[in-house]
């Protein structure tokens, strides 16, 4: 996208990277794609489709996401983004076609064991828990780690102590990363956006995932939001190694930071590669032209 920048990435990422500078961070598109594009396949879609009644939300779905990527899905509203993840997750299983992760089918796998597998997500309308703080709307992604059970606890109190360690250093690395400690009692209620999502992204990230699946977690950002939320997805992918599936209306995020990227329309692919090329594609235009689908 023509956005007049001289660096690798858009302007306004530039400045909340603090890379025109003397950034310390030697950020380039060869070593941003190099990261993304070693690895092997890790999540795979295969002839997806899902229906709800008489609407094909989402059909004829093929995707391969590489171990260390950071996969870009575009398309207007309305055109099976979300329902695609909702397949993936099992919230709402494929009718037709299959989903492997890490070269295991787990088509229509329930969620929670789905996010046992090692894939954590983020929702399009926020579901963090009002009346909470941050710390525990956060430590709540480590339940999938937990290991309850009272007689469990009091014959090995010595365990879940351990356990209990553990699980507090990850919450707190997390907070540290995403620069969170300040606001960490405040009740989530009143925070604003950017602070939500950030909330929520660690929140999935104390999981531990592979797999991060974000549906558009710079809604209703500003640009410093926006390049605040770009960098902690970068950083999260080179510190903590995890491969990314971000839904994404802002094109000059997804060319910033996707290595490749997948565009729908009517539930349907129109368009997959390599952003800059994805995004001038007339059929993906054309869609965005065209507007919402709900
Ligand atoms: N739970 C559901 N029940 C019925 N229809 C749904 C449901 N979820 C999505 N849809 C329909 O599927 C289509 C794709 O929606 P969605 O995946 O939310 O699109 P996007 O995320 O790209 O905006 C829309 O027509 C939407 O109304
Ligand atoms: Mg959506």
């Amino acid at each position: 996208m023509a956005n007049g920048s001289t660096g690798p990435f858009p302007d306004f990422l530039m400045k909340a990277m603090n890379l025109n500078g003397d950034n310390k961070i030697q950020m380039t598109t060869k070593n941003k794609i190099a990261v993304g594009t070693d690895g092997g396949a890790l999540l795979e879609c295969n002839g997806v489709e899902r229906r709800f009644g008489g609407i094909v939300a989402v059909t004829g779905v093929d995707l391969v996401i590489r171990q260390g990527e950071i996969f870009g899905l575009v398309g207007p509203n309305g055109s099976g983004k979300t329902t695609l993840t909702n397949a993936i997750t099992g919230f709402y299983p494929p009718n037709v076609g299959t989903v492997r992760l890490a070269g295991k089918d787990i088509t229509g796998t329930a969620p929670h064991k789905v996010a046992k597998l090692g894939v954590a997500r983020t929702f399009q309308n926020l579901a963090l828990f009002n009346g909470m703080s941050v710390l525990d709307n956060i430590l709540l992604g480590r339940h999938i780690h937990m290991k309850p059970g009272v007689l469990r606890t009091a014959l090995y109190w010595w365990a879940a102590r351990h356990e209990e360690i553990e699980n507090r250093k990850i919450v707190e690395e997390v907070i540290e990363f995403l620069q969170l400690e300040s606001i960490r009692h405040e009740l989530v209620d009143g925070l604003p956006i950017g602070l939500k999502k950030r909330v929520e992204l660690a929140r999935a990230l104390v999981a531990e995932p592979q797999m991060l699946i974000l549906d558009e977690p710079m809604a209703g950002m500003n640009q410093e939001e926006k390049g605040y939320m770009s960098r902690f997805i970068l950083d999260a992918r080179a510190e903590r190694g995890v491969s990314v599936l971000l839904i994404e209306h802002h094109m000059d995020v997804i060319t910033g930071i996707c290595d490749r990227m997948l565009a729908l329309n009517y539930g349907e692919m129109i368009a997959s590669g390599i952003p800059k090329d994805v995004v001038k594609d007339p059929r993906v235009i054309e869609a965005y032209i065209g507007g919402s689908h709900d």
